[in-house]
């Protein structure tokens, strides 16, 4: 098992040319797809990386915005400098961490919302897809807090239960939301990108937590037992395994 994963992590293409461009990890290609595909960056946009660490996509959004541009990137680990990114260390599920997120912003709304968040991974699907998914909400609850109206979100999200949940969150506050498989995801990976464009103006959108939407969704299936999470709070997630 570990001669074959090493066997396939040296002709992985997609590590060797991540080598070779100077970028940190093979995931920058993934965002340089989407970015290809979908334009969700532009140049002078202000960019959140929501779970930056090494810091692959912050260098591709650096790239994007150019020098009038402000790149913020935050992670749980301290990620090595990227020039002309701010990079800041903390849970995005903490208040304090999105004061200081809109701090780095000069108090201004970002123009975009790039999120790769992922939890360590235990190898029980169930519980980190599981997991995964109420990153993925979080970092859906941040982007509605902090983006411009017209503004686009992107997130990483594990095929599986709940995951139509999350769609139907991004579609309630978005015009535009799509599911798209980079070439540079693995061909095993079950991973998959929302990219959501164009956030809906407030008075137009629905109001509420984007978490216990997905939350009730979840208790609706059977899958979140009744009457917990009474008083979640957004910004902590809703996962009770
Ligand atoms: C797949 S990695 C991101 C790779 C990155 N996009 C790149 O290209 O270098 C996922 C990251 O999400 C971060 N993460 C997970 N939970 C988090 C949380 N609650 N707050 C902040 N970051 C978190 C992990 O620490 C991990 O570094």
């Amino acid at each position: 098992m570990a001669k074959r994963w090493y066997q396939e992590h040296q002709r992985d293409p997609w590590r060797r040319q991540a080598k070779n461009s100077g970028y940190r990890a093979r995931s920058a290609f993934k965002l340089k797809q989407i970015q290809e595909r979908h334009g969700v960056m532009r140049l002078g946009d202000s960019v959140l990386d929501v779970g930056c660490h090494p810091g692959g996509w912050t260098q591709v959004a650096v790239e994007e915005v150019g020098s009038n541009g402000n790149v913020v990137g935050v992670d749980l680990h301290a990620t090595d400098p990227v020039d002309g990114a701010q990079l800041l260390v903390g849970d995005v599920r903490k208040g304090e961490t999105i004061e200081a997120i809109i701090e780095r912003n000069g108090g201004q709304p970002y123009n975009a919302v790039v999120s790769d968040i992922s939890p360590r991974l235990t190898g029980r699907y169930d519980t980190d897809q599981a997991i995964s998914l109420e990153l993925s909400a979080v970092a859906l609850e941040i982007s509605v807090k902090i983006l411009k109206p017209g503004g686009s979100f992107v997130t990483k999200a594990f095929q599986g239960t709940g995951i139509e949940l999350l769609v139907e969150a991004c579609k309630k506050r978005f015009s535009f939301v799509r599911r798209f498989s980079p070439v540079a995801s693995r061909n095993s990976s079950s991973e998959v990108y929302l990219v959501c464009k164009n956030m809906v103006p407030l008075g137009k959108r629905l109001k509420g937590s984007p978490s216990l939407e997905i939350a009730n969704g979840l208790r609706k299936l059977g899958i979140l037992p009744d009457g917990d999470d009474e008083d979640v709070s957004p910004a902590v997630g809703f996962r009770r395994i």
